[in-house]
């Protein structure tokens, strides 16, 4: 395939500067036989994003934050701009992850409108979709997928061809369930169809929940999975390099 493979970790809200420094010396350490075939990178807490850029300059990983505002600037305590994110050299950004979904009551219009700021300052969005268990129980995962990336999609074909979409189902999300390859390739073709409008061969779209070195070339054998949204595995830099090794 011609989509070069992303492997991107997500912190969470975890770490802090001391054990950062040590995981992030590792990822530059071991990141560099890996850099021809996949791209490597890290979504840190936001104030971590500093440290993220003077240990991983130059390096084979890239760095990104965890969210962004939809707003560019103005009297929206607590959040971040993109063109604060851009201060930081942020590669990627995260929008619409499922925690921030169901616990910062985030819409899909809100969602959407994350990702046009960040294309508008140059970033790549890696916008997260995925069902609840119950929603999969109920057959409903393809239409709440399309429900998720309608708003999305309607921001236009250049802007869909500049982003990366992460697929990953809540029920697997932290609970040692990943969903097996063949159940994720299914979604992972229908986002890609529901793309096909676009340039759907060169969108990447990733796979998220209980990702680790065990199970990562499985899943990354699929046609349509192009790399993985690493959640745990990525704060044990072993574990996360094995991840992208596979
Ligand atoms: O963004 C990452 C996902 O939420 C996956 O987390 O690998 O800990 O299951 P996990």
């Amino acid at each position: 395939s011609f989509r070069k493979r992303l492997v991107m970790g997500n912190w969470k809200m975890h770490g802090g500067l001391e054990a950062n420094a040590g995981l992030l010396a590792d990822l530059r350490a071991g990141a560099g036989i890996l850099a021809d075939y996949c791209t490597l990178a890290v979504c840190v807490p936001f104030p971590y994003l500093a440290q993220a850029r003077s240990q991983l300059e130059n390096s084979a990983v890239s760095w990104g934050a965890q969210d962004v505002s939809a707003h560019d600037k103005g009297a929206y305590t607590g959040e971040v701009s993109a063109a604060m994110l851009n201060d930081f050299a942020c590669t990627w950004v995260l929008v619409g992850h499922s925690e921030r979904r169901a616990m910062h009551a985030e819409t899909d219009d809100l969602v959407a409108a994350k990702a046009k700021a960040a294309l508008a300052a140059g970033l790549v969005p890696v916008v997260c979709v995925g069902e609840t268990l119950e929603q999969q129980d109920a057959g409903q995962t393809l239409a709440v997928i399309q429900r998720q990336l309608a708003p999305v999609l309607a921001l236009g074909t250049q802007a869909v061809s500049r982003l990366v979409v992460a697929y990953e189902p809540v029920w697997a999300i932290g609970t040692g369930r990943s969903a097996t390859p063949a159940q994720a390739q299914d979604v992972h073709a229908a986002i890609r169809a529901s793309l096909a409008s676009i340039d759907a061969a060169q969108v990447r779209v990733l796979y998220g929940g209980s990702v680790k070195p065990d199970n990562a070339s499985s899943l990354f054998a699929m046609p349509d999975i192009d790399g993985a949204l690493v959640g745990g595995a990525s704060l044990v830099a072993d574990e996360f390099l094995r991840i992208a090794a596979a």
